[in-house]
Formats: structure tokens, C-alpha cells, sequence
């Protein structure tokens, strides 16, 4: 199967261009490297083009002839969707619409997602099913819940084309050969931000609020290794191309963990005792975000294989310390 994959360069799209090629994929990465990087695309060409320019898109899908589109390429910061909505918009829903007009022309059948647990705000209930109402509280969310709405809306129309929609939790680690994973400017997440204040790139780690209604009053979060989220990309086009039909579903490992839990983990796996400082909350923080993984393991069949926490954090330690290693010697 050819499959192009938008955002193939940065930390979720690389690691699934690497699995894809080991499994025998043919990929192609369309990615304008605005957070992206070329040595992380590790199999098959990278075309540095950007979702605005059509004409771009229309060449590569006339050459490269894709069976199945992988779109992660979008804007992924909570903070500054808040900021900068209209930057968002534009990118996250109007660059994908670009897309999914191109998909139609050429008549791709065959279209992944990668959606957010942000599209459902503060849930009811936790773990949070697919069947929750869409309620997303920043721009971002929106973004993505905007683009599962007209990715239901293409399905309805009968024009053929079926799309899987992955609302991905908390994606952490990197690949265990430690050949790619993270590597982006002012990271905001915790584990990321964990492992870096161990290497001592930050003076201390703050807690964002220890009042919540959880058991030790910090926020509970899935934590979810970015190869076996990879995974579920690849579970999702075996389930497309063997006739599947479009639908949602979540991407988590089921159960989570408070941010002090995390902490101590870190301090555990790194060896490193870091200033932790409780600090107040972050606005938009939900208290508890955690999966019901159900569905995907039933009709995708995703069996993960990384559902440990230390092990989360150690390829994300150890990819810390080479990538510094290696930005030092370029
Ligand atoms: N946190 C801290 N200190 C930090 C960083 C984070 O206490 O330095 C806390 C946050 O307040 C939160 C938890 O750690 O309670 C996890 O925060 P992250 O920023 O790592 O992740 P989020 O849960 O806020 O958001 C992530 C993705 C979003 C996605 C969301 C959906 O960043 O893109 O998961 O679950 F929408």
C-alpha cells in the first residue's frame, strides 16, 4: 500500500513513517518543516510543501499515487490556539479541507486522522468513551473537532471515500533504537518538561495546581508511548483496507496517572532529584482525562505493547540526553 503521510517529519508522524517502512509500506512525508525535522523521516522521500499550496498537493498525489493519506500535519500548542485562533483555523481546518479536496480528486479512499481527547473538554464521565459529546474548551480542540464533523459529513455524502479519526491522550516516549522522538522548541508537556528539568535545562518543575478532586490533588492523565500510538495508525489502515467503515476511536492505554505520580517516576528512572515546585493551576486543565479503550482494541485489534510508565519515560530520557548530545554537534 502507498500511503503519503502530512507531518511525516515531526514527533507522531516520524515515528509512524518508521514503523510503516519497517512493515512494508511505501510512504511518501508531504511536510512544510515549520516544527518538523528532514533527518526524522526515516523511510521513503520527504516533499517540503505546504497543505496551502494546492498545486503542490495535486503533482504529489499525481506521482506518488497514494492509496491511503495519514494527515497529522497541524498546529498542536492548547496555550497558543488560545492566542492565535485564526492561525489555528486556518491550518488545522482550512489547510485540511485543502486536502480532503485533493483526496476527493484523486479518489483516495482511504483517510486517517489524527484527532484529539481534546475534542471533549471536561467529560462526565472518566474513563471517557467515544460515545461522549464533543465539548471542546480552547481553539484547538475545536480544530479538531471541526475536522471530525466534516470528515462525518464527506462520509454521508457517499462519495466513497472512509476515514478512521485516532483522538490520541497523552503521547509520550520516544522510539526504544532511539533513532527519533521529541524535538521541538519550548515544549509545554509534562513528561517532556520532567525529563529536560532532570538533564537540568530548567531550573525546577512546577506542579500546575495540587487542589483538584483527585487522590493526591493533581491531575490524572493516560500516558500513551508514541510507538504504540504509531501502531494504531497502521491497525487502522489494515482495518480501512479490508473494508471497515469510517469511524472514531480512542487512543489510550485505559487507566492514568497524577502528575506527582509522574514526577516521582521521573525522579526514579532519570536518578536525578530535581526541584518540583507546586505552583497554581493551568487554565483549562480537565482533572481527570483517561480512555476507555474498548473500541479500538475490539475492531482495530491495537494490542499495545509499551503500557509502562518507567518505560515511557526512559526512551524519553534517553532520547533527551542523545538529542542534546547531537544538536551540540551540529
Ligand atoms: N503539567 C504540570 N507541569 C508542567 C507541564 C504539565 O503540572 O510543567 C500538568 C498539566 O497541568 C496537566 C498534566 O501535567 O495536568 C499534563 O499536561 P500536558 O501539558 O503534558 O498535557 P495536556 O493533558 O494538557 O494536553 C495533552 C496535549 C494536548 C491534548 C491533550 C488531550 O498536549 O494536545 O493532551 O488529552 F489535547
Amino acid at each position: 500500500m502507498r500511503v503519503l503521510v502530512t507531518g511525516g517529519a515531526g514527533y507522531i508522524g516520524s515515528h509512524t513513517v518508521k514503523l510503516l517502512g519497517e512493515q512494508g509500506y511505501e510512504v511518501l512525508t508531504y511536510d512544510n518543516l515549520s516544527t518538523g525535522h528532514d533527518w526524522a523521516v526515516l523511510y521513503g522521500d520527504l516533499v517540503v510543501g505546504d497543505l496551502a499550496d494546492k498545486e503542490l498537493l495535486r503533482k504529489v498525489f499525481s506521482e506518488f499515487k497514494p492509496d491511503a493519506v495519514v494527515h497529522f500535519a497541524a498546529y498542536i500548542v492548547v496555550p497558543e490556539s488560545v492566542r492565535e485562533p485564526l492561525k489555528y483555523y486556518r491550518n488545522n481546518v482550512v489547510n485540511t479541507i485543502n486536502l480532503l479536496e485533493v483526496v476527493e480528486e484523486f479518489g483516495v479512499d482511504k483517510f486517517i486522522f489524527s484527532s484529539s481527547a481534546a475534542v471533549y473538554g471536561i467529560p462526565d464521565e472518566v474513563p471517557v468513551s467515544e460515545e461522549a459529546p464533543l465539548r471542546p474548551i480552547n481553539p484547538y480542540g475545536e480544530t479538531k473537532a471541526t475536522v471530525e464533523r466534516i470528515l462525518r459529513d464527506i462520509k454521508n455524502s457517499g462519495k466513497g471515500m472512509r476515514f478512521v479519526s485516532l483522538r490520541y491522550f497523552n503521547v509520550a516516549g520516544a522510539d526504544p533504537e532511539g533513532k527519533i522522538g521529541f524535538a521541538y522548541p519550548n515544549p509545554t508537556h509534562l513528561i517532556i518538561r520532567a525529563v529536560k528539568t532532570a538533564k537540568g535545562e530548567y531550573d525546577r518543575l512546577e506542579i500546575y495546581g495540587t487542589d483538584y478532586p483527585t487522590p493526591d490533588g493533581t491531575c490524572i492523565r493516560d500516558y500513551i508511548h508514541v510507538v504504540d500510538l504509531s501502531q494504531a495508525h497502521i491497525d487502522a489502515l489494515r482495518y480501512l483496507q479490508e473494508g471497515g467503515e469510517s469511524d472514531v476511536f480512542n487512543c489510550g492505554y485505559g487507566h492514568g496517572y497524577s502528575v506527582k505520580e509522574v514526577v516521582e517516576a521521573v525522579k526514579r528512572v532519570t536518578g536525578v532529584d530535581f526541584e518540583v515546585v507546586e505552583a497554581p493551576r493551568r487554565e483549562g486543565d480537565p482533572p481527570a482525562l483517561v480512555a476507555d479503550n474498548k473500541k479500538i482494541k475490539r475492531v482495530l485489534r491495537w494490542e499495545p505493547k509499551f503500557d509502562d510508565l518507567d518505560f515511557i519515560i526512559k526512551t524519553a530520557w534517553e532520547w533527551e540526553l542523545k538529542f542534546s548530545a547531537q544538536n551540540q554537534r551540529l
